[in-house]
């Protein structure tokens, strides 16, 4: 048995008191009931609950978005740093959240978050090869030679031989590029690899996910829509 206004708010249907609003407007029944108490407990696996008509299955998957800002490590727990778990609001603490990939401490957008074992190891699977665009500034200017090398599959200074990315220029300094692997400091290393020291990293999408609005800092749980379509990117 669960509070009704949890078992809402972890199914993406809103925050706690916007929750609290919506079953007190009368949005929300329990077998077929309108319930407008939202600390009343129910078991989602004997009584329908409904959110303006439409039922809410009992599925506790979580996937988030988080934009992350500079200054945070991806790691669950550090003895030293700040880790991006801290930025995690209320509601999704000790929801078994962990983060999908990792991004550098200086390394800014799109970083994913899932309770799902086997989604996480999907997304991070070289085979899978997710998409992943950053946006970068850097040093130099990337030339033509560059965006072949890259296409090419690039090998960096200690040997490590990367697949074919994309390099795209956008003017002195200034570059996407999309990678489908997730190397340590992968696309710092592939830039300067070709003289080009990156000074400001921001991942801007993940498959068929982009920051959107998203400002910097704030968090968002994603539609079953969504991750549907990161299950099946084609
Ligand atoms: N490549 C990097 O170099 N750093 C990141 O954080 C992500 C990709």
């Amino acid at each position: 048995m669960e509070r009704l206004d949890k078992f809402l708010a972890d199914r993406g249907a809103g925050t706690r008191s916007q929750v609290k609003l919506l079953v007190k407007s009368g949005a929300v029944t329990v077998d077929g009931r309108v319930e407008r108490d939202s600390s009343r407990k129910v078991d989602p696996a004997k009584e329908q609950i409904c959110l303006h008509g439409e039922p809410l299955v009992a599925d506790s998957r979580l996937v988030v978005m988080l934009n992350k800002p500079a200054g945070f490590v991806t790691a669950t727990e550090d003895k030293t740093e700040k880790t991006v778990m801290q930025l995690l609001p209320p509601e999704f603490q000790n929801r078994d959240l962990k983060p999908v990939g990792r991004l550098d401490k200086a390394t800014e957008g799109l970083l994913l978050f899932t309770n799902d074992g086997d989604l996480l190891h999907r997304l991070i699977s070289p085979k899978k090869e997710v998409p992943k665009i950053y946006y970068a500034r850097h040093e130099g200017e990337a030339s033509l030679a560059d965006v072949q090398a890259f296409a090419q599959g690039l090998t960096l200074r200690d040997g490590t031989v990367c697949r074919s990315a994309r390099l795209e220029p956008l003017g002195p300094g200034e570059s996407l590029v999309t990678v489908c692997e997730g190397k340590y400091h992968q696309v710092r290393r592939m830039m300067a690899s070709r003289g080009m020291t990156v000074t400001y990293l921001e991942r801007r999408a993940e498959g068929p996910l982009t920051l959107g609005g998203l400002p910097r800092g704030e968090i968002r749980q994603l539609t079953a829509e969504e991750i549907m379509q990161l299950e099946m990117p084609e």
